[in-house]
């Protein structure tokens, strides 16, 4: 909500007053498109007041307001100019179809360009590969230009309109996202915008001291200030620099890089630091981006006496974003990279907020449950924190390019008798493979030295046991590993959502340890699961005798599921009480979920379904089996899908 209420006659006069002020400007490009600016204009009677709305409170104590907020919309009138009609078409397509992203069609897949095709024509070659998997979101992984040595994996960004000259160029990402997009498939690109690399322009000319672009940053003379804010912050790399600051021997300054020092945090109080990065996610969405994931979403506003993650501030500047978006590129959707408390997460997800967002906590809820075996923090989870505003949907996954930390709330925990902390700690020692009899090969990351806190590294794979079983254990734990990923796998592409793939876990990849031979990246321990793609193990993924085939057509099996079944769409979920602690059950319309997360027979007594089900049950999916009317045993580790009439 804003501060305080702006009367809306208010917006009228101020749009009234910028718009023969833009005519005047763009008098050219209006007698090339006229039909354009007339789109342009009535989006703006429509739109324009929430975004004036979002800017006053962000902006309302610069004595110059009103050149800002020209500038703002002399950016956006440029961005909408410069839009294709192929854009626009899918602008007013998906205006048309507002909720499309629901749909139980969508399946995402996420990969670095280089490890898995080397560049973006590997990329393009690849289509054929992404249609078989059934994807219809393709998430590439930061592909801009960065520094040449360390770029935190490319989320270090030195130029948003480049395309790093190894992967191809920015014509070919166009050519790309339009090729994907006659696959069926939407291009998702990230949106760094806490930071920016040392070496984007914007730095170098504040290295060259030059005070209007110093004000891009958050840049301090001395450790006073920075003394101060730390009081209240928390580590986020502290394996590489300990508090938030790093001191630039030239500048002889403190810079707030909340990431590497090499990562420079954008300073939003200053409204040109909003307008030029509205600038440059108009320029991607010109490109044919469809989805932008904003990264590190939580970090993006600081106030002192606060811990600087999730801020109202941050929120009315997401928003303001959007706001920008919803004028000029309509058909374009943000998803929320907040990887924090659960009760922070869903704050940042409604339609004008973040339409899409991480759910970290079913992920690394997940994995509590394949440790545990006890299915409690989960069902509990999802019975109270799953269902978001009716139009938005989480993007559901098991891993991602970055390490898996326990998000869970503490006071979920506790009020089943878990203490938060110990249970982390086990957690770690479970997924290290430190603790007795744990089938998983994880690698502890950002070890705080003083806390003794870490978060896990490692692929799906070699996390549910495939490594351990492969190389040390037997058929009998190779089955069980196989049946953890499938599991898994099972629950994110029928809980609701889109469920996103890092590719590779579809023929269940394991770690990599070469990292540990690069100097620029072995003191970062998710390269362990950052794996160049094996193609000679993918040509096994028709073979049901290997891993890989087992992995990969479960999985295809798994996608024909939810692509069989609307239920999959968006739409509330319900929770059984299954009357055991190691299965999971949930439904939704006409159709019951039961997950086995044990390595034993469990038992699951009939009744248990009744008022669920209808009529007319039929087992789709998994190996127990189902009689209807009689009492269930769950074989190990199974998924086990039950279709009924409604
Ligand atoms: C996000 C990215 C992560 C990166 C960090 C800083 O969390 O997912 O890989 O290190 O932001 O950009
Ligand atoms: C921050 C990000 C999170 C990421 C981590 C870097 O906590 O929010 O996404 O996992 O940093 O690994």
């Amino acid at each position: 909500m804003p501060e305080f209420a702006i009367p809306e006659y208010e917006a009228t006069r101020t749009l009234n007053r910028i718009l023969p002020r833009l005519k005047n400007q763009f008098e050219q490009a209006i007698e090339n498109d006229p039909d354009g600016w007339n789109a342009l204009q009535n989006r703006l009677t429509i739109k324009f007041p929430i975004l004036f709305d979002l800017y006053i409170e962000l902006y309302h104590s610069r004595y110059d307001f009103f050149y800002h907020l020209e500038d703002l919309l002399t950016t956006i009138a440029h961005a909408w100019f410069l839009r294709s009609q192929e854009l626009r078409e899918l602008d007013t397509a998906r205006e048309r179809d507002p909720y499309w992203y629901q749909s139980n069609n969508m399946v995402g897949g996420v990969c670095y360009v280089d490890l898995f095709a080397n560049n973006l024509e590997g990329i393009r070659n690849k289509i054929p590969y992404f249609k078989e998997l059934g994807l219809t979101y393709l998430h590439l992984m930061p592909l801009f230009d960065t520094p040449k040595g360390e770029n935190d994996g490319g989320y270090a960004v030195s130029d948003y309109r480049k395309v790093n000259s190894s992967l191809g160029t920015m014509d070919e990402l166009e050519a790309l996202s339009r090729d994907l997009r006659e696959a069926g498939i939407s291009l998702v690109l990230d949106l760094v915008f806490n930071h920016t690399s040392d070496e984007h322009i914007w730095a170098k000319q504040a290295i060259k001291g030059d005070p209007e672009f110093e004000e891009f940053y958050r840049i301090f003379p001395n450790r006073n200030l920075p003394d101060v804010y730390e009081k209240n912050l928390r580590e986020i790399f502290p394996e590489e620099h300990p508090g938030a600051f790093t001191f630039h021997p030239q500048l002889q300054k403190w810079i707030w890089t909340t990431f590497h020092s090499y990562q420079w945090d954008l300073n939003y109080e200053n409204p040109v630091t909003f307008n030029r990065m509205a600038g440059e996610m108009l320029f991607l969405a010109n490109r044919g981006v469809e989805v932008l994931r904003l990264d590190a979403i939580a970090f993006i506003w600081k106030e002192v006496g606060t811990n600087c993650e999730n801020l109202p501030q941050a929120h009315t500047l997401i928003k303001a974003f959007n706001a920008v978006a919803r004028i000029t590129a309509p058909s374009l959707l943000f998803k929320s990279e907040a990887i924090v408390h659960p009760d922070d997460v869903v704050k940042y997800i409604s339609p004008d907020e973040c339409q899409l967002s991480y759910n970290p906590l079913l992920m690394a809820l997940l994995w509590n449950s394949l440790a545990t075996r006890k299915v409690n923090l989960l069902s509990k989870a999802l019975q109270g924190r799953f269902n978001t505003h009716p139009k938005t949907a989480w993007v559901n996954y098991v891993r991602v390019h970055d390490d898996i930390g326990w998000t869970f709330s503490d006071e979920d925990a506790a009020a089943l008798g878990i203490n938060a902390n110990d249970h982390r700690n086990f957690l770690n020692e479970f997924y290290r493979g430190r603790f007795p009899g744990s089938f998983a090969r994880g690698l502890p990351f950002q070890e705080n030295e003083v806390t003794g806190d870490c978060r896990i590294s490692g692929t799906c794979a070699s996390l549910a046991g495939l490594e351990k079983a492969l190389l040390e254990e037997g058929p009998e734990e190779v089955e069980f590993a196989i049946r953890r990923i499938l599991l898994i796998h099972g629950i994110i592409m029928t809980v609701g959502g889109i469920p996103l793939i890092y590719l590779g876990d579809e023929i269940g990849t394991l770690n990599d340890y070469a990292y540990k031979n690069n100097p620029k990246l072995n003191s970062d321990s998710r390269w362990v699961h950052r794996v160049k793609t094996d193609w000679e193990r993918y040509r096994r993924r028709n073979d049901l005798t290997s891993p890989e085939g087992r992995i990969y057509q479960g999985l295809l099996s798994l996608i024909e599921l939810r692509k069989d079944n609307v239920a999959f769409s968006h739409g509330e979920l319900h929770i059984l009480q299954t009357e055991n602690d190691h299965v999971l059950g949930f439904a939704h319309p006409g159709v019951i979920l039961l997950a086995n997360f044990s390595e034993s027979y469990q038992p699951l007594p009939v009744h248990v379904l009744n008022g669920v089900m209808d009529k007319e049950p039929v087992k789709v999916y998994g190996t127990t089996s189902f009689v209807n009317g009689k009492d269930l045993v769950i074989d190990p580790l199974d998924f086990l899908v039950i279709n009924h009439q409604v």
